[in-house]
């Protein structure tokens, strides 16, 4: 019989980290990613031509920076009703000012049409943040096609705590989009078929979760940023799946997660200490740069054999939900994320959630 945790979520093995042989796993796909990224994609056009986007509103977080400010970017010059989920809204509207300014430039049209494009305030290190924003979007009673969670942080810098009293890694990359994915599921669903697309890494390859210590203050595990960092990224895994599990196949709400690959210049990175960015230099020949990274989040998001592929998983009741690689090929996640035996069953009476709404 599986044992239970201390928080009540059954627990087969209480371990306390991956097995060795699964955390060299993990690290073998790392590096072969990093390494030969641009050799496996390059099939992939750059950029990603994307289908027609104008009857399409996407809700994308963290879009003023590298990745997602491409997503952004590709998203808006395709004609997608754009809302930029922002901390910084003034550098969002500094983007939306350059982008018309390109736009008209480019255009042989004297009154070249401004980008369908909005800015709303959302800070992902506060939940309230989160809970207004969804609110002020739910309140206008439009729908939402897709959910890109694409902000996250990966910080050297030594442990801290949201306002909330999260471990600011597992607040970022996994508490606070998993409530605005749930807190957004009306209007998700009024925009059905739809899509949550949550911008994963292939460092949950090396994540675990343990749920009596999730925000590593116990003394069993010593934090690092590495660790806060893949531990939320497996969290975000396991969260997708279970979501993607408890919709009701007509709900018609498609969860999918897309490591980008490993992405050059980006901020994601920026307290490494300066020794390990001069070490990681020449690595960076190898890796995508972000107009290649972000271009498998955008098939996510807008290519209909995506959402031909998570509607056969449902069909299949498969326990873990659609996992993109970085060239866009269909993946899997890892093996630690497969492990959800009790949590689906625990959490859909955990929180109380009606999930026949849907
Ligand atoms: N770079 C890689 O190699 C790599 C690999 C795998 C996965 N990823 C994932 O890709 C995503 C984007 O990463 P990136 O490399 O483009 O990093 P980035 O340049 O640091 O961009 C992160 C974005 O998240 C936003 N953000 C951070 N904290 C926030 C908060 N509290 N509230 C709201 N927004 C916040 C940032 O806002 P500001 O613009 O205001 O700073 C920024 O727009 C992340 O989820 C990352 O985990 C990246």
């Amino acid at each position: 019989m599986a044992s239970s945790s201390q928080n009540g979520l059954p627990n087969q093995e209480q371990k306390g980290g991956l097995s060795f042989v699964d955390y060299l796993r993990g690290l073998s796909i790392l590096i072969y990613e990093s390494f030969f990224e641009k050799i496996t994609s390059r099939h992939l056009k750059n950029p990603l031509p994307l289908p027609p986007l104008s009857d399409l509103i996407v809700i994308l977080t963290g879009p003023t920076s590298e990745i997602g400010l491409e997503i952004a970017r590709n998203l808006t010059f395709s004609g997608a009703h754009l809302v930029m989920a922002a901390r910084n809204t003034k550098a969002a509207h500094d983007l939306i000012n350059q982008w018309n300014h390109e736009r008209s430039y480019s255009s042989s049209d004297n009154e070249a049409k401004l980008l369908d494009i909005e800015v709303m305030k959302l800070d992902l290190l506060s939940l309230q943040s989160v809970v207004k924003f969804a609110q002020e979007w739910n309140s206008r009673s439009r729908p939402v096609n897709v959910l890109i969670n694409n902000a996250g942080i990966y910080s050297m810098k030594p442990q801290s705590f949201s306002e909330d009293e999260f471990e600011t890694h597992l607040h970022v990359n996994h508490l606070a989009p998993a409530l605005l994915s749930m807190l957004l599921l009306p209007s998700l669903k009024k925009g059905s078929p739809s899509r949550i697309v949550n911008n994963s890494s292939t460092g949950h390859f090396l994540g675990f979760v343990d749920v009596d210590d999730m925000n590593f203050t116990s003394s069993t595990r010593k934090f690092s940023g590495f660790k806060g960092y893949t531990s939320s990224k497996i969290a975000q895994v396991m969260f997708s799946s279970i979501l993607q599990k408890m919709l009701p196949a007509d709900s018609r709400i498609n969860v999918v997660c897309a490591s980008p690959g490993s992405v050059r210049y980006t901020n994601v990175a920026r307290d490494l200490p300066k020794m390990v960015k001069c070490v990681l230099q020449p690595l960076s020949f190898f890796l995508y740069t972000p107009k290649e990274g972000c271009r498998n989040v955008l098939y996510a998001a807008t290519y209909p054999q995506v959402q031909d592929y998570t509607k056969s998983l449902k069909a299949q009741d498969s326990l873990v939900c659609a996992y993109i690689n970085h060239d866009c090929s269909f993946g899997c996640v890892s093996k630690e994320a497969q492990n959800l035996e009790g949590f689906h069953e625990s959490l859909g009476e955990d929180i109380g959630y009606d999930w026949t709404s849907f």
